[in-house]
């Protein structure tokens, strides 16, 4: 009854920003995105017969409180699938990207739970039923299954059967890059969760938002099968701006960027206007992705290095989807 799983975050280059279902995680519209292979989590759950409850290590520390109550929420849905109920487990977690600071954990995290967990408990499920019971853990972390560029396909059913992802190109099919520019790995003071409920039921900006998604999906999907960077970089940036706008216009109005977020923009811009195809995405948190292809990397790199406010630049390639230890 144990197993352990490893899973590898990802960027999202048409953001998923919003829930039409909360306890499902349904979201209101599609989203695209990239697996890093420079950031990922790994976990190993144990169901015992001697537990009565779940016990949740994260990083080697006995998490309690919302954290664990998350963790032990999903392993319901889990113990439900499986018929059995009284299953309590140990799990330990190991982030190996910052936790809950805008890269991502929670699809690294719930990818690798789900994976772990499932095999430990003895539910079969392929690819697309392990995405499914993953997007109960957290939304984005449905995509994390998958390596190389995803698609999370919104559905339209109630019971969220047809809310799954789906790959659109493997991992090995495009060399490009993503250099995560970290400010701060502090916890974000307003989780993912709660950033898009606001925006949901206040901004004014939100059906905007909405509207603009099935254009974005369609061309980046097109950029994406002709290895166009500046097709795919260009519709990931204004579809970036567009979610962030849309936290501005909530109420009460809120930003996830930092002064150093918007230094690391404009030197981006700044870095295009020389001809360098690189081009930036953020996440509900400061911190800022940028992608290139391969040929730019002295260049990118010693740019977003020389930025005042930078901590460090880790640079990604495509990642795997979830393996098994
Ligand atoms: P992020 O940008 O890191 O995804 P979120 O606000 O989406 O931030 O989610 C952070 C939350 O995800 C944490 O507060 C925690 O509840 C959960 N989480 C992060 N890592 C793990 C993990 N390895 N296992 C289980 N849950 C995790
Ligand atoms: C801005 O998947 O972290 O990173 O479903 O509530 O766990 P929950 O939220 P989460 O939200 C991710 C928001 C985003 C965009 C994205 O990854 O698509
Ligand atoms: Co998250």
């Amino acid at each position: 009854m144990k197993a352990a799983a490893k899973a590898h975050t990802n960027i999202a280059l048409i953001k998923y920003w919003g829930k039409r279902d909360e306890p499902l995680i349904l979201p209101m519209n599609s989203s695209l995105s990239l697996t890093l292979d420079g950031f990922y989590t790994a976990t190993s759950v144990d169901f015992r017969n001697d537990l009565s409850t779940d016990h949740f290590y994260l990083n080697e520390q006995f998490v309690t409180g919302a954290e664990k109550n998350r963790v032990t929420a999903f392993l319901d849905r889990i113990r439900a699938a499986a018929g059995k109920p009284d299953a309590f487990a140990e799990i330990h977690s190991t982030n190996h990207v910052p936790t809950a600071a805008g890269f991502a954990s929670s699809a690294s995290g719930f990818a690798a739970l789900a994976a772990a967990a499932a095999k430990a408990i003895g539910l079969s499920a392929d690819e697309q039923q392990l995405s499914i019971l993953t997007r109960q853990g957290s939304g984005s972390a449905c995509r994390s299954v998958y390596g190389g560029f995803v698609e999370w396909e919104k559905g339209t059913l109630s019971d969220g059967s047809d809310s799954y992802a789906v790959p659109v190109a493997s991992a090995n099919y495009w060399d490009i890059r993503v250099a995560a520019v970290i400010l701060s790995s502090a916890e974000k003071k307003i989780l993912s969760r709660e950033g898009m409920r606001r925006t949901v039921d206040t901004s004014a900006y939100y059906p905007a938002w909405v509207d603009s998604i099935p254009n974005d999906l369609a061309a980046i999907k097109e950029g994406i099968a002709a290895k166009d960077i500046e097709k795919v970089g260009e519709i990931a940036e204004a579809n970036c701006l567009r979610m962030h706008a849309t936290t501005l216009a909530a109420n009460p109005p809120f930003s996830y960027w930092q002064s150093t977020t918007v230094s690391i923009m404009q030197t981006v811009q700044d870095l295009r206007a020389t001809g360098v195809p690189a081009f930036f995405t953020i996440d509900a948190g400061p911190n800022v992705k940028v992608l290139y292809t391969p040929e730019h990397e002295e260049k990118v790199r010693n740019m977003l290095q020389n930025i005042t406010g930078v901590h460090d630049v880790k640079v990604s390639k495509p990642g795997e989807g979830v393996s098994y230890i």
